[in-house]
């Protein structure tokens, strides 16, 4: 939804960087995307041809990729970066160019625009650098930006700063967001949406309030009691001994009969590994793919 922040959760090998590049159709050519769709203004991106593609890839929905460190030219001037992308999707001349790449690099560098246009990556810190990534995705005016563990890889005050400029920028863009993590903590107070992922499926989404204070999947239960403080008032300084998942789930396969949770739920039943369950809706806005909950 436009303006919407939507956090996606989901452990390491769950998805979400697949879910993140099938929705632009970028999988790698042996990934088939079985089922689904996507909708974007209008049009199921699943059935647009490539051309029509490569109008809304980075111009109407950007993605900031998974490794920032990875993401950047060394050998580049922040500003070019930015006026690179600018120039690969729209044909201004110079000085509209140069007057846009100004304009974006304020938007996120309110301070220190001029200054971190002209450095280069390594003269930056992984704050700065995660910045020029948000003015790479903001700068032809997506109405979406995909952004796969943005703050992965900084420290927590960092972390903060990257998720006010997301917020600022919905604020004052109006952008809508897919943020995603593997950090519940990150979403609280900061997502309108949580979707979480296990084994390449949706087991949980909802209003992010009631998946993070009341989760119903058993394995988002399990992924909130194994972790200090998801929501605000969990923390209350109290030593404890965390719970832990038991198994892993790197042994999951595709395809495969049953829910991909099973072999790890302290709630399973025969059903599980029967067939997959469906997303059950809870309430209006709250689903989960649990047969707990199909009558
Ligand atoms: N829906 C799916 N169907 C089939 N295979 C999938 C699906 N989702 C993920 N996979 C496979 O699982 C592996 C891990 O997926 P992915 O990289 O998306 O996980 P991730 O959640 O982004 O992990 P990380 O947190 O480590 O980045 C990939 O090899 C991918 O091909
Ligand atoms: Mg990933």
């Amino acid at each position: 939804m436009s303006g919407e922040i939507m956090g996606v959760l989901g452990e390491s090998g769950s998805g979400k960087s697949t879910l993140a590049v099938s929705l632009v159709q970028l999988l790698p050519s042996n990934g088939e995307i079985s089922r689904g769709a996507v909708h974007f203004e209008g049009k199921d991106l699943l059935c647009a041809k490539p051309d029509e593609l490569q109008q809304i890839r980075g111009r109407r929905i950007s993605l900031i990729f998974q490794e920032p460190s990875l993401a950047l030219h060394p050998t580049m001037r922040a500003g070019e970066q930015v006026r690179q992308v600018l120039a690969a999707h729209s044909s201004p001349g110079k000085s509209a160019l140069h007057q846009r790449t100004q304009q974006v690099f304020a938007e996120v560098f309110p301070e220190d625009a001029d200054r971190i246009s002209h450095s280069y990556p390594h003269q930056l810190s992984g704050g700065q650098r995660q910045r020029v990534l948000i003015a790479q995705a903001i700068a032809c005016g997506p109405s979406v930006v995909i952004a796969d563990e943005p703050t992965a890889s900084l420290d927590p005050a960092t972390q903060m700063e990257i998720l006010a400029v997301f917020r600022t920028l919905r604020e004052r863009l109006g952008l809508a967001m897919i943020f995603i993590t593997h950090n519940p903590a990150l979403l609280s107070g900061f997502a309108d949406r949580v979707l979480v992922l296990y084994g390449g499926q949706v087991v949980e989404c909802g209003p992010a309030e009631a998946v993070l204070r009341s989760p119903r999947h058993p394995y988002t239960k399990a992924l909130f009691e194994s972790i200090p403080a998801v929501s605000q008032e969990r923390g209350n300084g109290r030593k404890m001994k965390l719970p832990v998942i038991l198994g892993d789930s790197s042994r999951l396969s595709w395809p495969r009969v049953g829910c991909p949770f099973e072999p790890r739920c302290r709630e399973r039943m025969n059903i599980c590994t029967e067939r997959e369950p469906a997303l059950v809706n809870l309430s209006d806005s709250h689903a989960a793919s649990c047969f707990k909950y199909e009558s």
